[in-house]
């Protein structure tokens, strides 16, 4: 009798544990404590102060800052420039990297990095007010992280700008779990996060990852994660993307080079904003970016993030992006070409395109950049997709919809004097990681 006593005790904690657990596994947290729940009621606030009202401010901002970065080029031939580009002192061709790239003393410099995100993800300073923090060790510990490795770094409760002394692989054992006010800066060394779990900015705000390579990410079947200096926390299975970002806002994404991802590339969802993307070269891939994961979180109506300056390269598929209620400027990025779609989105987003180059791929059937989805004509025909000074080639297809207006409120053209478009080539030349070396411009 004693036996079933002990059975049924057993069973009863066994079911209390599950309460705990049910409610929160959408959130990969397998265990919403005081802590969790702590930071989602911050990154609840955070949304509502990092959401802009007036994104036309933004959009228009950007484009005028491109505009004047391609009126001061003294010459207007691309191959001239490129040439040019290519032997000079410094290849900064557009404006979030003419901010620092110049600059030989970069590396003494490196936080002058913080003042030069440009779009939605603009004011995002990462680990600029802390110290420098160098990663020495490329091993990875998930519950006892070891002082000199990433993990160590990244759950520290003050801001760090992280960078690393040398060269290395870092094959992550279970999702890197950031905290707010970081920066995790590649320059100067080769940096590959690759062939184990992705990294996760998950309620929390103002990072930055700059220059490094996620390539061959994996699922990783969660259980306890050093999620915080103080905090030890239990984790659900992971996805397997690049960079997932959930309930993050101001954060910026530069000069990564990402491929080959069991999920997205870079997700963005349940409540993320005020994100750029900007100079990242994708490659091999199927689902590129996923921004808002379900039609039935209308709280991503705040969502808004610039997609710049970024080259999608060879065999990525669709999804670049994916978007769900929110805004998304897509501008100055060169789609190469992708295999069904390169745009698409359900629950009425808003895109604006500007002064991007389309190259359709050669199957008559995918000529089409965008995909609209679970709506009918009569449904979309509402949204405001727009193109604006967009170079379609190989007989690429924008089909608009919504307000023939909107391009020209968020940021249109007005100086037709250059030709955004066209100038793509050498705004995203140098997407993708960078190889700076020390007391030479980058
Ligand atoms: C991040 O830094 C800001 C400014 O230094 C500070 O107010 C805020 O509390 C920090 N956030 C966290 C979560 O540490
Ligand atoms: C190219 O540059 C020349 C001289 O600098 C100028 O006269 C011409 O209008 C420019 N063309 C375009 C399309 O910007």
């Amino acid at each position: 009798m004693a036996g079933v006593g002990n059975k049924s005790f057993s069973l009863i904690l066994y079911f209390l544990c599950l309460g705990v657990i049910i409610p929160s596994l959408e959130a990969h947290i397998a265990e919403y404590d005081d802590y969790w729940r702590e930071r989602e009621l911050q990154a609840k606030e955070n949304l509502e102060k990092a959401y802009n009202p007036n994104p036309e401010e933004v959009t228009q901002h950007f484009n005028d800052h491109v505009a004047r970065t391609l009126m001061g080029f003294r010459t207007n031939s691309t191959r001239r420039m490129l040439k040019k580009q290519k032997g000079g002192p410094c290849g900064a061709t557009n404006p979030i990297d003419q901010c620092w790239r110049c600059d030989r003393n970069w590396e003494r410099n490196r936080k002058k990095l913080a003042d030069c995100a440009l779009g939605f993800g603009r004011g995002t300073t990462g680990g600029k007010d802390g110290p420098i923090y160098v990663v020495t060790d490329p091993t990875d510990d998930v519950l006892n992280p070891s002082s000199g490795t990433l993990r160590h770094a990244v759950i520290q409760n003050r801001p760090l700008w992280i960078t690393f002394a040398r060269g290395m692989i870092i094959r992550l054992k279970e999702e890197l779990l950031m905290t707010s006010n970081k920066t995790i800066d590649g320059r100067g060394a080769n940096v590959h996060i690759a062939y184990g779990a992705g990294i996760t900015i998950q309620f929390a705000k103002n990072v930055i990852i700059h220059n490094i390579h996620i390539h061959n990410i994996f699922p990783s079947k969660g259980g306890k994660i050093k999620d915080g200096e103080n905090h030890l926390g239990l984790r659900t299975r992971s996805d397997g993307d690049g960079i997932s970002l959930f309930g993050a806002t101001n954060v910026w994404l530069d000069h990564l080079s990402v491929y080959k991802c069991s999920d997205g590339i870079i997700d963005a969802i349940q409540g993320s904003t005020a994100i750029t993307i900007s100079n990242c070269h994708f490659t091999d891939h199927n689902d590129v970016m996923l921004f808002g994961a379900s039609d039935s979180y209308s709280a991503d109506e705040k969502m808004q993030i610039t997609v710049a300056f970024t080259r999608f390269g060879k065999n990525l598929v669709q999804r670049m992006p994916r978007v769900r209620f929110g805004f998304v400027h897509v501008v100055n990025n060169d789609y190469r070409h992708w295999i069904m779609s390169a745009i698409g989105g359900s629950s009425h987003p808003t895109i604006i395109s500007h002064g991007n180059r389309f190259r359709a791929p050669r199957n008559i059937a995918a000529k089409q950049v965008c995909k609209r989805e679970y709506a009918t004509e009569q449904e979309w025909k509402n949204w405001d997709w727009r193109s604006e000074g967009d170079l379609m080639l190989n007989g690429a297809i924008f089909t608009q919809s919504g307000d023939p207006k909107a391009a020209k409120k968020f940021g249109g053209y007005k100086m037709i004097a250059y030709k955004p478009a066209h100038m793509v080539p050498l705004l995203v030349r140098w997407s993708g990681t960078l190889e700076c070396r020390p007391n030479k411009p980058c």
